[in-house]
């Protein structure tokens, strides 16, 4: 039986390259390439754990559509479990349509969907017994989970024994507000509080990522990790140690989306294996820098052996 349990967002992605402007109302523009692809960051972390050859049960939530046919199989696919997935009789399965432009950044279209109904309900206690680590991921799009159910959650798994780990996604139109009230009530049942640095800087008003991160260790998470992009990661511990652990130079982002649910794969796959937490976070690094050389949230996630390769070449380089 797996011993981590991934709860949170499942959404396909239509991603359409290239698209420099939109079309005016009424009108129609050309794009030459469409990609189709599982998304989300529990079904990214869940393929990518298991593209690292650990078991992980997920729950998460898609519609009774040919959209959430796709992320099953898409699992399936990958060697991923799938009975954790709940079909939702109303709503549809949530759907990003991603325009890329030649240059710049990209720009998603998104529907909730089902993931707005996913309910702490769902996970029941035999989900949770015997369970090392349990991952929420996805806060701040899941309307029936986020705040105090999700706290509720993650009280229940420690109770169970269960090491617990989170992690947000950057609404960018979000309030400070909704996002404290997604995000605060988890914090004093957290072992892992994992964002990005812009999440970081949404909930807490505070620019500076080791203050930030301090601030959420007063409100009660133990340990809380700020994803710095091309930087790599801030960890700071329970005894107020902070490690800045550098990412890995790449010769080319080809796609970075999903870089975080890989960082998050990785740091999981290193705590199941019994880590340090930046031993972790140096794991969750080498992932996440070979997944961005490959179009797709989770194409190019490696085996456990590549990446210990990868660790291995850093500690070499560092020894000299
Ligand atoms: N250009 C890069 N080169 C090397 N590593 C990278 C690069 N971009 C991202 N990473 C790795 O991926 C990790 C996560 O990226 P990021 O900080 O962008 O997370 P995120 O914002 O949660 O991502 P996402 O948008 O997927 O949710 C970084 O901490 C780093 O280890
Ligand atoms: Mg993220």
């Amino acid at each position: 039986m797996a011993r981590i349990l991934v709860v949170g967002i499942a959404v396909v992605d239509a991603i359409a390259h290239p698209v420099d402007a939109f079309p005016a109302p009424g009108g129609l523009r050309f794009f030459d390439e469409l990609t189709f692809t599982t998304g989300g960051c529990a079904i990214n972390c869940g393929i990518a754990l298991a593209k690292l050859g650990i078991p992980s049960d997920i729950v998460a939530r898609v519609g009774q559509d040919p959209l959430g046919d796709f992320v099953i199989s898409e699992l399936a696919r990958a060697g991923a479990s799938t009975s954790g997935i709940v079909r939702d009789p109303q709503r549809p399965t949530s759907f990003s349509f991603v325009a890329v432009p030649r240059g710049g950044e990209r720009s998603f279209l998104h529907t909730t969907g089902a993931n707005a109904a996913l309910r702490a309900s769902e996970i029941s206690p035999q989900q949770l017994a015997s369970k090392q680590l349990v991952f929420v991921t996805g806060t701040m799009l899941m309307d029936a989970l986020d705040g105090e159910p999700a706290a509720g959650l993650l009280k229940a798994a420690r109770s169970a024994g269960a090491l617990t780990v989170m992690d947000t996604v950057y609404v960018e139109s979000a309030p400070i507000e909704l996002w404290r009230r997604a995000v605060l009530p988890a914090l004093a049942h957290l072992d892992y509080f994992v964002p990005s640095a812009p999440e970081a800087r949404a909930i807490s008003g505070i620019d500076d990522a080791s203050e930030s991160a301090r601030s959420f260790q007063r409100q009660g998470a133990r340990n809380v990790v700020i994803k710095l992009g091309d930087r790599g990661v801030l960890c700071l511990d329970e005894h107020g140690r902070e490690t800045i652990v550098p990412a890995f130079q790449i010769p080319r982002v080809v796609d970075a989306t999903g870089a975080g649910d890989c960082w998050a794969a990785g740091f999981l796959a290193g705590l199941h294996e019994g880590r340090s937490f930046v031993e972790s976070a140096r794991l969750g690094n080498a992932v996440a820098a070979i997944s961005v050389q490959a179009a797709g949230a989770t194409t190019g996630v490696p085996t456990m052996d590549q990446v210990q390769n990868m660790l291995d070449g850093q500690a070499g380089r560092e020894d000299r």
